[in-house]
């Protein structure tokens, strides 16, 4: 079989916590499959700027681009939060998925049935809760021009663009249809129509692109009742397509579903053949970095993704989520969970029920 290439850009704050966990999950994954596995790690975001004077270097683009996969922690941080424009750790991320052309971000969010107790919302509003948000990744207002700060004094103005185009709009409807017709056959498109006219377009394109999915069931729904629908009724949602900004926004609020930010798994997809971008939806948490309280199981389920997604390894892929689901069914949880371990003893847990799924004959001898 042939070899598996993934670029490891660990990032900054618990990013990097997370990533070697993960990729440790990654390695023993393949290396259970019989696949050879060749990663190469390199810098993004703070520590990028740090060691090579700018968060994303043109190298690191090169590798990424030439990788099967890439695996992200998160990027950024209050040392480097007065820094603007290009020098910004967040515009090396944004670069790297315009580079890599990835415009869809599939953010599943799944209850686990011994975690929605965990959850700040009741268990009977989250039980069963299974929706995919694809999050248009590549335009909107995230990269519209123009853009920038002009003037001064009371007059100092700033601005940013929303524009999309009919054939941005229409390439992310249409993964999003797909998801929908392998999976429960509702799609809710969501935007922001009675204000916006990207919307009004963004409605258009849908409506059109529906015309080839008689199958799945459409229905458009207004961002601002979508966030308070999420909350009320989370189970409606199947499959939610959404523009950039308004995508950043429902998925972390998607995420309280499953009882923390730390649980989101996510994967970037562009063009067939391309590489896949995969990075937990969470950020650098400062707050809590360099302490043990990270949640790896984000990034973890980020291995499942690309595992089954990029390197064509479903087994593999099921393997690492059951082993997830075991540690879950356990106990075994960070603080962000109400548990008391810390990210190493639940990446350990992990690891170990991947073990025993993998080599049960080694594992039970
Ligand atoms: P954040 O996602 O880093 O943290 C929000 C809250 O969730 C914090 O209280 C944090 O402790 C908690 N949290 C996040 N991940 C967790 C995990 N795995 N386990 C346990 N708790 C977790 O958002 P923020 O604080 O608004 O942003 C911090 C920095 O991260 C900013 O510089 C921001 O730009 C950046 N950021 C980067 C990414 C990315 O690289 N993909 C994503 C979001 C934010
Ligand atoms: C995310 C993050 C990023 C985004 C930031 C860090 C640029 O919040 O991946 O959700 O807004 O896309
Ligand atoms: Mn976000």
């Amino acid at each position: 079989m042939a070899a598996r290439s993934v670029v490891v850009l660990p990032g900054d704050g618990i990013g990097p916590e997370v990533t070697d966990h993960a990729l440790a999950v990654l390695e023993s994954a393949c290396a259970g499959a019989g696949v050879e596995l060749v990663t190469e790690r390199r810098l993004i975001g703070g520590c990028a700027i740090e060691t090579e004077g700018r968060p994303l270097a043109d190298e690191t683009v090169a590798a990424c681009q030439a990788a099967d996969a890439v695996l992200l922690g998160a990027v950024g941080g209050p040392e480097w939060d007065h820094l603007t424009g290009d020098m910004r750790c967040e515009s090396g991320l944004l670069r790297l998925r315009k580079e890599l052309g990835v415009f869809a971000n599939l953010r599943p969010v799944k209850v686990h049935p011994a975690l929605a107790q965990r959850s700040t919302l009741k268990p009977e509003v989250i039980e069963g809760v299974d929706l995919v948000v694809v999050r248009e990744l590549t335009g909107g207002i995230y990269f519209g021009q123009p853009r920038g700060r002009e003037g001064s004094g009371p007059e100092e103005t700033a601005r940013d663009t929303m524009i999309y185009s009919r054939a941005e709009i229409e390439r992310v409807t249409r993964v999003a249809f797909e998801l929908a017709r392998g999976r429960r056959g509702r799609l809710t498109s969501v935007d922001k129509q009675n204000v916006l006219v990207t919307s009004r377009l963004w409605r258009d394109v849908v409506n059109d692109v529906a015309a080839d999915y008689a199958d799945v069931e459409l229905e458009h729904q207004l961002v601002d009742a979508c966030a308070m629908r999420l909350v009320r009724a989370p189970r409606d949602f199947d499959v939610v397509v959404t523009e950039n900004l308004f995508g950043d926004i429902l998925t972390d609020e998607a995420g309280m579903l499953t009882g923390s930010l730390g649980m989101l798994p996510s994967a970037s997809l562009g063009e067939p053949g391309g590489p896949g971008l995969y990075e937990p939806i969470h950020g650098s948490a400062p707050d809590i970095a360099g302490k043990g309280l990270a949640n790896p199981l984000g990034s973890i389920l980020c291995v499942a993704m690309m595992l089954r997604l990029s390197l064509d390894l479903p087994d593999a892929a099921a393997a690492v989520e059951t082993a997830v689901d075991e540690v879950i069914d356990a106990g075994t949880l960070t603080p962000d969970l109400g548990g008391s371990a810390n990210t190493n003893e639940v990446a350990a847990a992990v690891l170990a029920a991947l073990a025993n799924r993998l080599q049960p004959a080694a594992a039970n001898a």
